[in-house]
């Protein structure tokens, strides 16, 4: 995540850094920060605040700057906590470059030990930081070369803007997996990592591809491959987007947008946690919390509303690899029924936001009985990750939608990762079936992708099921939580009611409900209960009920049973829930859509908790 705006032309800068950066307040809003040029100082200036572009801005206090060049950004951070020093831009050891990023440099570690042995010095906790220092270190008087240069030395996805005290007419800009697009006006020229930072100035852009390298002037810009030199000529593109389209990326609302980018946040998250070795890693995680998972007799996840669902999944993720004894609360719950908790036992806590106030009240509470807390949190620096013994970050990006998505196939993930490496730990897992789980994993993203695809067709059964004001969804093991999400995310953004339960507790009261007019969504993937969940299905279809399956593609038996079938990939069953969650989020999102409602702001709901 992260937003990066850049300009050079004629005009008054800081506002149009200021302006950008506020349409890319959604990527991220833990700090933020610009650097422009002052021609009669012929120095970098630097404005940074933690917090969010209002902060800045009254760090600013409406100041007037001749400055005709600059650069900007607002963090989502990655590495470092959210403060004033992380914040970009990052400035070389002598203040001659300044530097924002977006993306990672993965060996940024290996790249500060050589320029701290130079005896350069750094000041921040961030690995962008290494980018404007090994930029200034080469620079010989010609940022181009020396970013040129710099850039072959970094390893990961990034994206970044440099610009020079020395040579203040121009920015060099570079792509490597992450977007950059160049934005083209009258006698001045923008960068952004988002059109919609730009879109009120011109609607002529120009796309970056991965591994070029531009040098962004007032008059001209001129893209050239990095490793080769040459020349990279590319036609502008007109956007027809408005700016309200362009900050969700098209997309008509951030919840579809945030359910799309699922593929892109499950690689991004194993791209982080599994090494070329293929081993787990979670670089925050520590020593202490690796020992409690190794010898922990109990373990208790506890969350609210997805995460918990979340949690749920995690208890039998954590009882199959890692044959730990766990259990799955709501932190409401969990704060007022005087849990037996005490030294040896671990607590993990899940929350996207990291600040829900039961989930904070929960922690609290679990340290105080002497339990070791884990967190597991989607938001950077936030409470419950700064307070929590351990943590690890579940890197879902900032989600908007009040409806959580993509953060909770995040946790899933993450969870699932969580569980083989306490495992192996525990010495659960050969060798062998660790390897075989981290090359399943590696193919989730791809099935997503699919299992997008496959989605397709959930159209046809929100068209046929979107004037229904009352749902059941059933599921078994693993997709039982599933069960609970998919009712969760219909009745939220939809204001239908809708019921989770698991299958086999249908016989003991809800077939009570079951006639022509019921819709019941079935979750049966291929796994150890597939045929009882056969066996309840043919009890559902019996009493007539409406079943929409969601199964795996090539199932045999469902087609027969099912008004329709929504397919998924086929997989090992501990990846299953977080394939069943796609068609579950597209169902609700298409029937909130038909229904008129505001998917990405339902009422009476709020993205952060926090009250109890
Ligand atoms: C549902 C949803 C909520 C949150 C819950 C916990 O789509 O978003 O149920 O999951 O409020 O929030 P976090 O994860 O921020 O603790």
């Amino acid at each position: 995540m992260c937003g990066i705006v850049g300009y050079v032309g004629t005009r008054e800068t800081i506002p149009i850094l200021l302006d950008g950066l506020e349409r890319l307040e959604y990527r991220g809003y833990d700090s933020a920060g610009i650097a422009c040029i002052d021609p009669a100082e012929k120095n970098i200036r630097l404005f940074k605040a933690k917090g969010k572009i209002a902060d800045l801005k009254s760090i600013l206090n409406g100041f007037k700057s001749p400055a005709r060049i600059g650069i900007g950004h607002t963090r989502w951070a990655t590495h470092g906590v959210p403060s004033t020093i992380n914040a970009h831009p990052h400035l070389g050891a002598k203040g001659r470059i300044a530097v924002v990023h977006n993306g990672i440099v993965e060996n940024y570690r290996e790249l500060k030990s050589e320029l701290e042995r130079k005896g350069i010095q750094f000041k921040s906790e961030t690995d962008t930081e290494v980018i404007a220092q090994l930029i200034e270190y080469y620079d010989r008087g010609n940022l181009s070369k020396a970013v040129r240069r710099a850039a072959m030395r970094f390893e990961g996805y990034l994206a970044f803007v440099a610009l020079s005290r020395d040579e203040p007419n121009y920015l060099v800009a570079l792509k490597r997996s992450n977007p950059l697009v160049i934005g083209i006006g009258k006698g001045e020229h923008f960068v952004a990592s988002d059109v919609s930072a730009i879109l009120p100035y011109t609607k002529q852009v120009i796309y970056l591809d991965d591994e070029e390298l531009v040098e962004v002037r007032a008059k001209e810009i001129q893209i050239t491959n990095l490793k080769s030199q040459k020349k990279v000529t590319k036609k502008p593109c007109t956007i027809k987007w408005s700016i309200d389209q362009a900050q969700k990326g098209g997309y008509p609302d951030f919840m579809l947008k945030e359910i799309y980018e699922q593929p892109h946040v499950l690689q991004e998250i194993l791209r982080k946690r599994i090494s070329k070795s293929h081993q787990i890693e979670f670089d925050t995680l520590g020593q202490e919390a690796s020992r409690h998972l190794k010898s922990a007799k109990k373990i208790c996840f506890v969350s609210c509303g997805t995460a918990y669902h979340a949690g749920m999944v995690g208890q039998y993720m954590f009882e199959e690899f890692a044959h730990l004894s766990a259990t799955a609360i709501v932190a409401s719950e969990f704060r007022y029924s005087d849990p037996i908790l005490g030294k040896g036992d671990l607590v993990i806590l899940i929350t996207q936001s990291g600040e829900t106030a039961d989930t904070l009240a929960a922690l609290r509470e679990a340290k105080e009985k002497g339990a070791f807390t884990l967190a597991v949190v989607n938001v950077v620096g936030s409470t419950i990750a700064r307070e929590a013994d351990a943590v690890v970050y579940t890197h879902a990006g900032s989600e908007i939608g009040v409806a959580s998505t993509k953060a909770y196939t995040a946790q899933l993930m993450t969870l699932a990762l969580l569980a083989f490496y306490t495992g192996k730990l525990r010495g659960k897992i050969s060798r062998a079936d660790f390897r075989r789980l981290i090359l399943e994993a590696k193919e989730i993203p791809n099935q997503v992708k699919k299992t997008l695809e496959y989605a397709k067709g959930v159209n046809q059964v929100a068209k046929l099921l979107y004037q229904k004001r009352n749902f059941l969804y059933l599921g078994r093991g693993y997709n039982f939580p599933s069960a609970l999400e998919g009712s969760l995310k219909l009745k939220e953004i939809t204001y239908a009611h809708a019921h989770g339960y698991a299958a086999g507790e249908m016989k003991h009261g809800p077939i009570a409900l079951i006639d022509d007019t019921q819709p019941v969504i079935c979750l049966i993937p291929e796994s150890k209960t597939y045929v009882k969940m056969l066996s309840n299905i043919e009890e559902i279809r019996a009493r007539e009920g409406i079943v929409i399956a969601i199964a795996t593609y090539g199932d045999r038996n469902i087609g027969r049973l099912s008004s329709h079938v929504v397919h998924i990939p086929s997989q090992r069953e501990v990846f299953s829930p977080i394939l069943t969650a796609i068609p579950l989020q597209i169902l609700a999102y298409q029937i909130a859509v038909l229904n008129s409602r505001d998917v990405d702001k339902p009422r009476n709901l709020a993205k952060s908790v926090t009250v109890e």
